[in-house]
């Protein structure tokens, strides 16, 4: 028997989430591959009309179409198993919009993070889309749930605790990243737990939970679920899979790493992030003459940053390493071959079973 992940009335077999991952590196593919195997697969809709016609003209008008055609392709890979959802930054700009569209498109889940989702259950009132912040710490967990419960009279239906391992921006200063150990961050995860266990109470709810960042193989998963999770929220084992839809060099740069080329860096848009060392990084780096914005997050000052973060992410993806950013976790370099998800998906559901 397996322990099965609920989300408000959304039976998950497989207690595992697969991370979103932007910009294009969790699509339709790898999300209605893990959806199919009977887990939760996420789309990012960062950028994610990078490859349709309009983009260049229309970002943000591009993306929110794609937003419902990768739902529906996940959906139809998915053949009614598992889940699909999206992951939304809280960063984006007109992040209502993207909302909005993914709730048309009849997304399962809404996974925000990078930022609060404070006005999130405002936008998806009267729909069966459930909705999870990412936190990272019992700050930002007592923070979310006190405001969802002031201002809407609800708790989340879903909480991800994404910790200093994770692949992408990170939540962290960069000296915190570099400071805080296993078990101070484990200390944590249980604060945060408790936090989900008090305002689930108060709505007669038992709000799941799922830890992400470093999560890798099923002993890692056995561990998370001694401390108290509901499941794993998992994003760097994924990339090394026939089905991910990043470039063939894009997960090659992955098996190719060691652990020493794992490294921290500044991104532009002010927070730290984790990637593969390559040229991109250790090289000068600047805009193209013609270079022309976006439109990705709100915040964003054009004139000032030092590269586009857009560009970076989107040449990484199609495989233009040199002009690229490899966003990754701390583990990719244990990848040492391409997978199947479905091997990965059988490797976590024995590992869910045997914690039971
Ligand atoms: C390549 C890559 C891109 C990511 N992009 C995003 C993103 O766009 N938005 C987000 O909230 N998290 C993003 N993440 C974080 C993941 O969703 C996930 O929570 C985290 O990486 C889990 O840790 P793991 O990679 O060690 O499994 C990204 C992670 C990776 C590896």
């Amino acid at each position: 028997m397996s322990r099965a992940l609920m989300i408000n009335g959304l039976t998950v077999p497989v207690p595992v989430i697969q991370g979103g991952m932007g910009v294009g590196v969790s699509l339709s593919g790898l999300a209605g591959n893990v959806a199919k195997c009977g887990g939760v697969g996420i789309i990012s809709t960062a950028q994610i009309g990078y490859q349709e016609s309009g983009f260049e003209e229309h970002p943000i008008e591009t993306n929110l179409r794609a937003i419902a055609k990768h739902i529906c392709r996940a959906k139809e890979i998915a053949g009614g198993r598992g889940a699909v959802g999206v992951n939304i930054m809280v960063a984006t700009r007109r992040y209502e919009d993207y909302v909005k569209a993914a709730v048309k498109a009849g997304a399962d889940l809404i996974i925000s993070g990078a930022g609060l989702p404070t006005v999130l259950p405002s936008l998806v009132e009267k729909s069966r889309t459930r909705i999870a912040p990412v936190v990272s710490s019992i700050k930002s967990a007592s923070v979310i749930c006190r405001l969802w419960d002031r201002k809407y009279k609800r708790c989340p239906d879903l909480m991800v605790i994404e910790g200093p391992k994770a692949g992408g921006h990170l939540g962290f200063a960069r000296e915190e990243l570099e400071r805080v150990t296993d078990t101070e961050y484990e200390k944590e995860i249980q604060g945060i737990i408790a936090v989900s266990k008090e305002y689930g109470t108060k709505y007669g709810y038992q709000i799941p939970v799922v830890v992400a960042g470093g999560i890798y193989d099923g002993k890692d998963m056995e561990h998370a679920l001694e401390l108290g999770a509901d499941g794993v929220q998992v994003a760097t084992r994924f990339v090394t899979t026939y089905e991910c839809d990043a470039s063939e060099e894009y997960k090659q740069a992955y098996i190719d790493a060691e652990e020493k080329d794992i490294v921290l860096v500044q991104s532009p848009v002010g927070m730290p992030g984790r990637a593969v060392k390559n040229a991109f990084i250790l090289g000068k780096k600047d805009k193209p003459k013609d270079w022309k914005c976006h439109q990705c997050l709100a915040k964003c000052n054009p004139e000032k940053i030092p590269y586009c973060i857009t560009d970076a992410l989107v040449n990484a993806v199609k495989g233009n390493l040199d002009k690229g950013l490899i966003f990754c976790g701390t583990n990719a370099w244990r990848a040492k071959k391409l997978e199947h998800v479905s091997e990965i998906m059988e490797e976590f559901k024995t590992a869910a079973e045997l914690s039971h």
